[in-house]
């Protein structure tokens, strides 16, 4: 049987969030150059995305750029930023043939003033589409999502719309850049590292973590399926024991 055909359909997860790591090191053992590996993570990002929307994943995020991105040399900064904005430009015919709504989260007012108009107008664009949300996660890393958050709570709280003694775990979800998604049951990570990198530090706290050596160049529709049937195979207990949750 086909991987994907093993997919359990009533369990699948609902929103997967992927840490896209390894294009550098793809590149040098190909000896190319590191931009190189980004441009053909492009591939992965689209295969990635058309997968999710086929199974019935309703929510896609994507880590492809950091806080800590910054501090690369400025030339790597700069092409990822000109790949952004072709890339973005170039997939709005997946984004509408697989009904997807593109969304963003980070601080993206330190984009180049370009990029930043370009998703919005995309984003703008797509919003009534209907079958999965795709979520690039662009300039940001998930102290400053806590950051952002606390402030706007802060300054509510000074304003007299919130009370601080009301503010619940609900409160801090609708603060987060992530306000109104799911936290992911799965988080993928490619490249053999294994950490968060800075990634969605309150959202991740219940999440399965599944971690592949394979550059994320390589990745393809069937690393997507192995992941997914990893991740079924768990049990999650929530703190529980096992025979709570499997009664
Ligand atoms: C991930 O690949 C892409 C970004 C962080 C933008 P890397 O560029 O981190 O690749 P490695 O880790 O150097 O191989
Ligand atoms: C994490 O990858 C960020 C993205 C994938 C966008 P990095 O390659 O920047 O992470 P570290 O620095 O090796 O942890
Ligand atoms: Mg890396």
């Amino acid at each position: 049987m086909e991987l994907k055909d093993q997919i359990n359909n009533e369990r699948l997860p609902k929103h997967i969030a992927i840490i896209m790591d390894g294009n550098g090191r793809w590149a040098k053992e190909h000896g190319k150059q590191r931009i190189l590996g980004h441009q053909r993570g492009v591939q992965s990002v689209r295969e990635v995305c058309e997968a999710c929307a086929e199974l019935g994943v309703e929510y896609l995020t994507l880590y492809a750029f950091s806080t800590e991105n910054w501090n690369r040399p400025l030339a790597e900064v700069t092409g990822l930023m000109t790949l952004f904005a072709q890339t973005i430009k170039k997939e709005m015919d997946t984004f509408f043939k697989n009904d997807i709504r593109l969304n963003a989260i980070g601080d993206l007012e330190r984009l180049p003033e370009s990029n930043y108009k370009m998703l919005k107008e995309t984003i703008d664009a797509t919003k009534d589409n209907k079958r999965m949300t795709l979520t690039l996660a662009l300039s940001y890393s998930g102290r400053w999502d806590l950051m952002q958050a606390s402030r706007r709570m802060a300054a509510d709280a000074a304003a007299g719309i919130i009370k601080p003694e009301d503010i619940t775990q609900d409160t801090i979800d609708n603060y987060l850049s992530t306000a109104g998604i799911p936290d992911p049951e799965l988080l993928i990570r490619t490249s053999g590292e294994e950490r968060i990198s800075n990634f969605l530090l309150w959202q991740l706290a219940y999440s399965e973590f599944y971690f592949t050596p394979k550059y994320w160049p390589d990745f393809q529709k069937a690393d997507l399926y192995e992941a997914i049937l990893n991740y079924q195979r768990r049990e999650r207990r929530f703190g529980k024991t096992s025979e709570q949750v499997t009664k």
